[in-house]
């Protein structure tokens, strides 16, 4: 028998706590198959070495995530995200998460300027798509497609399904930022598999923020992302406030330090 349909409150209890990452707790939901995904003020880098707690990041977060998951899904790529609660929490789907990074890039940055010795801003000929491995213990170690076919990670069929659902999110992300003036660097997803009766999906997991994507101006290439804070070079929230007022998610005269929503 299917489970009675409860209607969805903005302030409904939520239910257990299952996990508690670095920058989200995750609760079970109001009906089976459902997550509260809570979005802390929490931010940390280097696999949790540099912490610090940023006012509103949070509340930017999960109207970021909220704003990139609508956009995914009204261009058919599934995403778990259901609807958001309040400032801090969105109700989402209950996926398995396939332990990998998908990795994202445009142009040369970060752990890839370092690892090959290639300058940063050096763009590419066309974008990458690589994969770490989901395991914080082991610093999250980048692996190829063999590694994730060998060790079950993923079927090729799915491998195949994710590479083009990134490239798809790529195409997405890009032109929205570059609608606002902003170039997508890199930006990493995480891939959800959705099983409902008995069919299994691919899903966009997770969150979509700046938190997990580089962004710079396009004329100036100001970092717009947590590199702010991971290199510091200033204040992360007027970062992420600065992006989402481009994109329309936050009035464009709010004072610099205090994020307000605008819906
Ligand atoms: P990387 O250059 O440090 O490998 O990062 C590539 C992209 O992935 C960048 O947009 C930041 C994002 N990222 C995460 O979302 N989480 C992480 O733990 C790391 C290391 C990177």
């Amino acid at each position: 028998m299917s489970p009675p349909i409860v209607r969805l409150e903005t302030h409904m209890a939520k239910g257990k706590k299952i996990y508690e990452g670095k920058a989200k707790t995750l609760y079970e939901g109001p009906e089976p198959g459902t997550i509260v995904q809570y979005f802390k003020d929490d931010a940390t880098a280097f696999n949790a070495v540099k912490k610090d707690v940023i006012d509103g990041k949070g509340a930017l977060n999960n109207r970021f995530s909220e704003h990139f998951m609508l956009g995914l899904e009204s261009i058919g790529i599934p995403t778990h995200f259901i609807k958001r609660l309040n400032m801090r929490e969105q109700l989402v789907k209950r996926v398995e998460i396939i332990p990998l990074e998908v990795i994202v890039r445009n142009v040369v940055a970060g752990s890839m300027s370092k690892r090959l010795g290639i300058e940063e801003g050096t763009v590419l000929s066309r974008p990458i798509v690589e994969f770490s491995y989901k395991e914080d213990s082991l610093g999250d170690p980048l692996v190829a497609e063999e590694h994730i076919l060998a060790l079950e990670w993923a079927t090729q069929r799915e491998l195949d399904d994710i590479i083009a659902m990134a490239l798809r999110v790529n195409d997405y992300l890009s032109g929205i930022m570059y609608g606002v003036g902003i170039k997508l660097i890199d930006f990493k997803i995480e891939i959800g598999r959705l099983t409902t009766d008995d069919y299994q999906q691919l899903v966009i997991a997770d969150e979509i923020s700046p938190d997990s994507c580089r962004l710079w101006d396009i004329k100036t290439n100001e970092k717009l992302d947590k590199d702010v804070f991971r290199r510091d070079l200033g204040s992360l929230t007027d970062a992420y406030s600065e992006v989402a007022r481009r994109l329309g998610l936050l009035p464009k005269n709010t004072a610099q330090t205090a994020p307000k929503l605008v819906k």
